[in-house]
Parts: structure tokens; C-alpha cells; sequence
């Protein structure tokens, strides 16, 4: 079986369901208070595992009770997590407000995941080179994202980038990345071009090899120099949009592990974030491989009905 090296975060995430979003200075009664598992690293981890995948997760916790709760997960989802360091702050948590109409904001204090240096990366490199893909986000110290990259590309690790948060990002970073996948406001960020074609050139010519803009409801655009293609997705009644750029990424990673074709890559990915937003939080929105392919069956026969795994 292939492997995918995931270097990430780990949040706790605090979730509220609300009528609509609070205004500043507003106070806005909501419902449904409850702890998740969330951060980015450990969801596009678990994302992947679940669609057939090997996944190692490096990563840092607190020495608390979240960071238990983050093994305890790992374990039960059968992540490889040797790697994973504990840590005197406090695991990663996020704020989240889910609005009626799906949508959310999420504000987080990435705590233990700032204590991710190189030298842990170094600790790890064999997994790392011994990886198919490496996945990162940047829910992680830049430095050490660029350090992973480094070791990955020694080897010729394929190394995908999802750039969330939003942020800028040295040229030196985007020459290493294989696959960069922001969505609108991150390749914004990045390029300061709301223009997707232009963005995309911009990323391609600081020498990012593949650009997939992930847009939504609207599917993703693809962008690899000579080629330029908009893949659209399934339409489905949003329950709530949290992780689905996590679904997204991880079955990404798996896919492009698995060595599909980037037409097959992007269905199988776009299908996997419309079925993370048909259900309620990020971790019992993940797919499992047969229901992701009987999604794709399902739901997307129209865009793509020449998928070869199918
Ligand atoms: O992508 C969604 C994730 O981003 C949430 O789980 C939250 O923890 C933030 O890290």
C-alpha cells in the first residue's frame, strides 16, 4: 500500500450552531455547544486513511486532556503517530459558528502546533522519505513546512501544500510544493490576484509545478502551465461546509498516491468535499472508500463516467 506523510495540526474544535453570524460587538444565542476533533493536518490525515491509504501524522499536542483525546482518535482511526511530539502548552483549539445556512467562521489558538520545529522533522524523515506524498497545511510554523518539503523533494517525495490559513508564502516554499491547493481567498493571499487564471500563473512561474483552486459548490480549477480546466462538482444540500477542503486534500493526496490521472484525481477529490458538507462537523463527514465511490456513482455520473477505479 502506498504511504502519505501528513505534517500538520491538531485542533480541539469548540462548536456553536447559530441562527446567522454575529455582527461585531453583537451577542448572538446559539445551540448545540460541542467538543470536536478538528485541525487541518489531523483531518486531511484521517480523510486519507479512511480512503485506503497508509497515513503517518507528525505533529505536536499539549500534555493535556485534548491531547489525549487526539491519540486516543489516531488510534481508533489506525494513523501511524510515533511521531508525534507532547508538549507543555496546550493543544491546538478552534472557535467554530456554524450558521443555519451552513457556512462557517472558525477563529483558533494553534497552541502545541507552533512547537513543531525542523528538528522534530528530522526525527521523522525517514517516514517522510519513505512516503509516496507528504501533505502539509499551514496550521504549522512555515519554517517547518519548508523543512519537510526539503526532505520530501531529496527523495522525490511528491509534496502537496494546502496553503489555510491564509497567508503569504516565500517563493522558496512554492518552488518545492508539486500540488498547491488554495481556494479564492488563500490565492489571494498569495498572489494578490482575485483573478483565478492570473493567480495561478503567478504560483506556476514562482515554480509550483500544479494549481488546483478548490472553489466550492463550483468544484476546482486545475491549472498546470499548458493546461487550464474548471472540474465542477456534485450538487448537494449543505449541511455544513467545516473540513471540506480537509476531504477535499486528504483524497487528493491518496489519489495522486495511488498515481490517477489528474481527471480522475479531481472527480474523486471534488467528490469527497460535497460529501463532507452533506453532514453535520468535519470527522463523521469523511468518507470511507465505498461510500465515496458509490457517491461518485451516484451523484456525479454526468460530470465524469469514465473513472477507470469505478
Ligand atoms: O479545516 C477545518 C479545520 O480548520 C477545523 O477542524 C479547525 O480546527 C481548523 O483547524
Amino acid at each position: 500500500m502506498k504511504s502519505i506523510a501528513v505534517v500538520g495540526s491538531y485542533n480541539t474544535g469548540l462548536i456553536i450552531n447559530a441562527p446567522r453570524f454575529p455582527k461585531v460587538g453583537e451577542t448572538v444565542a446559539g445551540r448545540d455547544f460541542r467538543e470536536t476533533p478538528g485541525g487541518k493536518g489531523s483531518n486531511q490525515a484521517i480523510a486519507a486513511r479512511r480512503l485506503g491509504s497508509e497515513v503517518s501524522i507528525i505533529a505536536s499536542l499539549g500534555k493535556d486532556k485534548y491531547g489525549d483525546e487526539a491519540i486516543e482518535l489516531w488510534e481508533r482511526e489506525g494513523l501511524m503517530h510515533e511521531h508525534v511530539k507532547r508538549t507543555e502548552t496546550h493543544t491546538g483549539v478552534g472557535f467554530v459558528i456554524v450558521s443555519s445556512k451552513g457556512e462557517n467562521m472558525i477563529v483558533i489558538d494553534p497552541g502545541a502546533n507552533l512547537k513543531l520545529y525542523p528538528e522534530d522533522i528530522q526525527s521523522a524523515s525517514e517516514t517522510i522519505e519513505e512516503a509516496s506524498v507528504l501533505l502539509m497545511q499551514l496550521e504549522i510554523p512555515v519554517e517547518t513546512a519548508l523543512f519537510a518539503a526539503k526532505v520530501a523533494k531529496r527523495k522525490g517525495v511528491t509534496v502537496v501544500l494546502n496553503p489555510a490559513p491564509a497567508q503569504q508564502i516565500r517563493r522558496e516554499l512554492l518552488s518545492l510544493v508539486d500540488v498547491l491547493t488554495p481556494n479564492r481567498v488563500e490565492l489571494e493571499a498569495i498572489t494578490g490576484e482575485r483573478d483565478i487564471e492570473k493567480g495561478c500563473e503567478k504560483l506556476y512561474k514562482a515554480g509550483t509545478r500544479n494549481i488546483v483552486v478548490t472553489l466550492g459548490e463550483e468544484g476546482c480549477f486545475f491549472y498546470s502551465g499548458r493546461r487550464k480546466e474548471y472540474f465542477k462538482t456534485a450538487r448537494v444540500k449543505v449541511e455544513d461546509t467545516t473540513g471540506a477542503g480537509d476531504a477535499f486534500n486528504g483524497a487528493l493526496a491518496v489519489a495522486l498516491s495511488e498515481g490517477m490521472e489528474w481527471d480522475e484525481a479531481l472527480v474523486f477529490s471534488n467528490a469527497a468535499g460535497s460529501f463532507c458538507v452533506t453532514r453535520k462537523d468535519v470527522i463523521p463527514s469523511l468518507p470511507r472508500r465505498k461510500e465515496l465511490e458509490n457517491f461518485i456513482r451516484r451523484r456525479m455520473p454526468h460530470i465524469r463516467p469514465s473513472l477507470k477505479s469505478l
